[in-house]
């Protein structure tokens, strides 16, 4: 077992890996060149990268991928994706290339709204602090202006800030839940600054009430901090055509297809287990897109599944339905993302990204963002629904098992032409390269 070690942080990047050699790798000097191995040899970029997070002792590559061929409202897209799941990015291309020809996608921002919340308890009658309220709301929008000053002059700002009574879930709990628009930015340390802001104000107001006695005045700060469940920071996304516009399959007809296309969306409608799969494959998407852009994916994340389970029950995020022999597939997703600020200036890809995507506002990568949802959740039904996941999935996979057997080009391409009429399974494709190397 390791020892403690107090002040790590504080060694230099090279004593760390030393460190970490002695004892966690018993010196192997493997360990350590892979470490270093990813090193950039740019050292200032190197710089700015250690600088993102602390002790960091190397970089981690991700795949920065891209799928052409995305028409949203009229306009074509290349999407940056960084994901390292093999099939997605030729999921999205696939579906891309499918709908360009068919209209393309619609995508609309609902509402962009964020939320944020000063969690405290307050020994009294909740009518006495709502009074209390009333006469400090002024002042906690005011006690903020130096933090919204900028924010306002981009369109965004608070919103409104409403007292809320929890004690019927929990004695003497109170909330400021205070909502907030932060123009391109997805404005976390703005609303949190705020937040703690009004927390502040509200404590020095409260001393000095007079309608309190001292049992009221000693109002307790529990925290204050943003909400990633953000169900009014909405997009929507769709794609539509006639029925008899939807793939043929020898076994099935475009419209069994739709029907049968539906009924898959329906399943993921009404049962759990199979929403969350479901889901997550449209997170495939859209995480490859909010990383690529720099964006906080953990927080759209979280978001997404509590919208998915907003009727107390989780539920699929898209939606199908054939009327009068249209056939509309949809999503429906909050997506709190920035195109200012975070990342989005530094990180070198994280830019390149963006202006890939013609530098867009927030508005519009939500919807490019919620589009990459909608994209691979069309191309997992069409596969699940049709020749199912793994033909796809493992011809994908099999350069990452060729690769873990260290297969040379001539192995590779010798075997890719193989598997091409032959299906992939782990096993055939040992068995096969065992085969090429004793010929
Ligand atoms: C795999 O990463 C994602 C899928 O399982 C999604 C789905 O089942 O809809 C293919």
């Amino acid at each position: 077992m390791a020892p403690v070690i107090s002040g790590f942080s504080k060694l230099s990047k090279e004593d760390k890996i030393k460190w970490l050699a002695e004892h966690h790798f018993n010196n192997d000097v493997t360990a350590t060149d892979t470490l270093i191995t990813y090193w950039n040899s740019d050292e200032q970029l190197q710089r700015l990268h250690d600088e993102f997070t602390e002790n960091t002792i190397s970089n981690y590559y991700l795949p920065f991928s891209v799928a052409p061929n995305f028409l949203i409202n009229g306009e074509r897209y290349t999407l940056p994706m960084t994901i390292e799941e093999s099939s997605v990015v030729a999921a999205a291309s696939k579906a891309a290339k499918f709908w360009q020809i068919r209209g393309g996608f619609s995508a609309q921002v609902i509402s962009t709204t964020k939320v944020g919340q000063v969690h405290f308890s307050y020994m009294g009658s909740f009518e006495k602090l709502n009074q209390f309220f009333d006469t400090i709301k002024n002042t906690l929008i005011t006690s903020v202006s130096h933090i919204t000053k900028n924010m306002e002059k981009r369109g965004g700002g608070v919103r409104e800030i409403e007292l809320r009574s929890k004690t019927s879930e929990i004695d003497n709990y109170y909330q400021l839940h205070c909502t907030f628009e932060t123009a391109d930015a997805m404005g976390a340390n703005f609303i949190n600054s705020c937040l703690e802001q009004f927390a502040k104000t509200l404590i020095s107001e409260s001393q000095t009430y007079d309608g309190f006695t001292e049992t009221e005045r000693n109002i307790e700060i529990i925290m204050s901090i943003l909400s990633n469940y953000v169900p009014e920071c909405l997009v929507k996304a769709s794609v539509s055509c006639a029925v008899n516009e939807l793939p043929t399959k020898p076994e099935l007809s475009s419209k069994q297809y739709a029907t049968k296309f539906v009924r898959a969306v329906n399943i993921a409608e009404i049962e759990p287990y199979r929403a969350v799969t479901h889901n997550k494959g449209i997170m495939n998407g859209i995480d490859a897109v909010v990383l690529a852009t720099g964006n906080d994916f953990r927080a759209i994340e979280a978001g997404a599944h509590a919208y998915a389970s907003r009727n107390g029950k989780y539920s699929s995020l898209t939606h199908a339905e054939i009327k009068n022999d249209i056939f509309t597939f949809s999503i429906e997703i909050p997506l709190a993302l920035g195109t200012v600020g975070g990342l989005t200036n530094l990180h070198p890809l994280v830019k390149l990204a963006l202006q890939l995507l013609g530098k867009p506002n927030a508005k519009k990568l939500m919807e490019i963002t919620a589009v990459a949802g909608l994209a691979q959740n069309f191309a997992a039904i069409n596969s699940l629904i049709t020749t199912g996941i793994q033909q796809g999935h493992m011809k994908m996979h099999l350069m990452n098992i060729l690769n873990q057997f260290k297969a040379t080009d001539s192995e590779k391409e010798q075997l890719i032409k193989y598997f091409k009429t032959n299906t992939v399974t782990h096993s055939d494709v040992v068995t096969q390269i065992e085969k090429l190397r004793q010929e």
